[in-house]
């Protein structure tokens, strides 16, 4: 048995897997379910199933699924350990039970300490900032490019000071071993031995996740020196490019206005929150990624980028099309006048300035196209171009409707005919034997499969939705009627629960199985409808035990062939039990 059952069930009976899951992702009802898109693979089509009943979810899409545990790990990247202790502290249930000895222990420990050592670090870096000598220049600084008091508060901004030992001294102190400090990315290995400080004289902004633990941080200089700003490396906390900048601070602004706005620099997200836009998110000078975008796209309707004028700005906001396509998130691009970032221009100009451009900002697409349609060259070769790279882009368009809809477009826009662009597409979709044909063929594949499956599947659909049925189905070994090894699999595991306990409840039978495909099936079974309404269930059982006695009689009969005395003995045994209905 695993260990923490009874923390593990009684935080199973306290949170809400709607509840919890709708954080995260837009959830709508479907029937019983509820149903949005899934935050673990690129879906324009929801396909991703949160069951209240059961109190679990599936993709149809991707497979992922499981119980509340299982969302939180595969959400937030954790141990179970870890998704058990979040979950009790936000349901405010006491672990009892100690920790088991293990590998995953181990790791989660020391995801645990390198937090704990970072919101000391983030602490002491804040107490710097505040402290009216030291902190001085970095007050100075802030108040300079017109960050508040709140703000620095809010988002618990800090200073380095300006030393080589200011953080490693403090962390010394409380007793934390620099080892584990330096594994946080805070402080590094002198040759000769002992520790110096990552960040010196730098203004300090503490990452968060979205639970609000600080994972990592960047630091900016005061002046014109390089590089301009450091950011903790990569660590067991610390992935550059999983989450956007502010996300843990904005979500409920994204999701109240259905709107994010997606810009480059902490500055930039600063100066708008505080001019009172609050729907903001920063990918920190990166690419935006698909995990950015994932991440967000569970929030809001739309988002806009805003990119920097500059050639470097232009060009990301070229390559950020095709993640919003693939993601199903409609997008637009905000460019900026001239040598301004957000952070310069809300700041000169004032928020109902930055709004406007907002209101007015084309969509990516169209500002793809107007980008590519500046470049140079003559007319038809610049059309060849265009249509080489976007032509790709949509064609892995999984939905059929939108992909004609751009292509009317693009041949609006840059004057070819619409068939010839439809030909081209059609022509590397043919042709196109990447991932994304793949996944759209497996797609397919498998929503035929489940419906099949229901044909084939309908015992075991009628004993986890009427579990009561499990008494005579067990007697009428109707096991036998099973084909698929991952359906016979799990109704074995009831029959045997039934004849060990008396009982079983479909709850936590997931459990019960390693194998991925196993626990896949039965997701699909317990999340889809019954098939039997309560009248139709006793007619249901008795189908399938005629089913099994004429199974079994077919059987014995292939055994007997060709050996008259056995078949004597098999018609003799017939007569006495009354022939099957045949
Ligand atoms: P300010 O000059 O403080 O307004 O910064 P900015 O945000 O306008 O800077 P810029 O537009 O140059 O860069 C945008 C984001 O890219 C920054 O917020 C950083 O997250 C990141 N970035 C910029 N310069 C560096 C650098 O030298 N190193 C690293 N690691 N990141 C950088
Ligand atoms: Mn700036």
């Amino acid at each position: 048995m695993p260990n923490h059952q009874s923390t593990k069930e009684q935080i199973k009976r306290t949170a809400d897997i709607v509840q919890v899951i709708g954080q995260f992702v837009q959830l709508k009802k479907a029937g019983k379910n509820f149903m949005g898109l899934c935050p673990f693979h690129a879906e324009k089509a929801p396909s991703f199933t949160v069951s209240p009943d059961r109190q679990m979810f599936h993709c149809f899409g991707c497979k992922k699924g499981g119980d509340i545990f299982a969302f939180w790990m595969a959400y937030h990247g954790l141990s179970f350990l870890e998704a058990l202790k979040d979950l009790a502290e936000r349901y405010h249930i006491p672990i009892t039970e100690a920790f088991s000895p293990s590998e995953e222990k181990k790791k989660s420990r020391l995801r645990e300490t390198l937090l704990k050592i970072n919101e000391m670090a983030a602490l002491y870096f804040q107490r710097t900032l505040s402290d009216a000598e030291t902190g001085n220049p970095a007050a100075d600084y802030l108040k300079k490019r017109a960050i508040s008091k709140e703000i620095i508060s809010e988002f618990r901004l800090g200073y380095a000071p300006d030393k080589w030992d200011g953080l490693t001294h403090y962390l010394e102190g409380h007793k934390i071993e620099l080892e584990k400090a330096g594994q946080a990315g805070l402080i590094i290995p002198k040759k000769g031995g002992g520790y110096y400080d990552r960040f010196r004289g730098r203004v300090m902004f503490p990452i968060f996740d979205l639970r609000g633990h600080v994972i990592g941080f960047g630091g900016r200089v005061l002046d014109t020196s390089l590089p301009k700003y450091l950011n903790t490396p990569e660590t067991p906390v610390f992935h550059k490019g999983e989450f956007p900048y502010g996300l843990h601070a904005s979500f409920k602004a994204i999701r109240q206005k259905g709107l994010v706005v997606i810009v480059e620099g902490y500055m930039d997200l600063l100066a708008l929150r505080r001019h009172g836009l609050d729907e903001v998110v920063a990918t920190l000078g990166t690419a935006l990624t698909a995990e950015h975008v994932r991440k967000v796209k569970g929030y809001t309707k739309e988002a806009v980028v805003v990119f920097d004028s500059d050639e470097a700005g232009k060009d990301a906001a070229l390559r950020s099309l095709p993640l919003f396509l693939n993601e199903g998130l409609p997008a637009r691009a905000v460019v900026l006048p001239d040598g301004h970032d957000p952070d310069s221009f809300v700041n000169a100009e004032g928020l109902p300035k930055f709004l406007a451009l907002l209101r007015d900002a084309s969509s990516m697409f169209d500002f793809f196209l107007d980008q590519k349609l500046k470049e140079k060259g003559s007319g038809i070769e610049r059309k060849v171009r265009i249509l080489k790279e976007i032509l790709p882009v949509l064609s892995q368009l999984r939905n059929a409707a939108q992909r004609s809809l751009y292509a009317g477009r693009l041949s609006e826009r840059i004057g070819i005919k619409e068939e010839v662009v439809l030909s081209e597409l059609k022509e590397i979709k043919k042709n196109l034997s990447s991932g994304a044909l793949e996944r759209d063929l497996t797609g397919r594949l498998t929503a035929s499969k489940v419906e099949k499956k229901i044909g084939d599947f309908q015992l075991l659909n009628l004993l986890v939705h009427h579990p009561e049925a499990a008494t005579r189905l067990k007697d009428a070994d109707c096991g036998t009627l099973l084909s698929d090894a991952a359906a016979l699999k799990i109704v074995e595991v009831i029959f045997e629960k039934y004849r060990r306990e008396g009982r079983f409840s479909p709850e936590n039978l997931e459990e019960n199985f390693d194998n991925e495909e196993v626990r896949t099936c039965l997701r699909e079974v317990m999340v889809a409808d019954s098939i039997y309404s309560d009248q139709e269930v006793k007619q249901a059982i008795q189908e399938i035990e005629e089913k099994a006695r004429q199974k079994r009689f077919a059987d014995s009969v292939r055994e007997v062939k060709g050996d008259p005395e056995a078949l004597n003995r098999l018609l003799q045994k017939l007569k006495e039990q009354g022939p099957p209905n045949l």
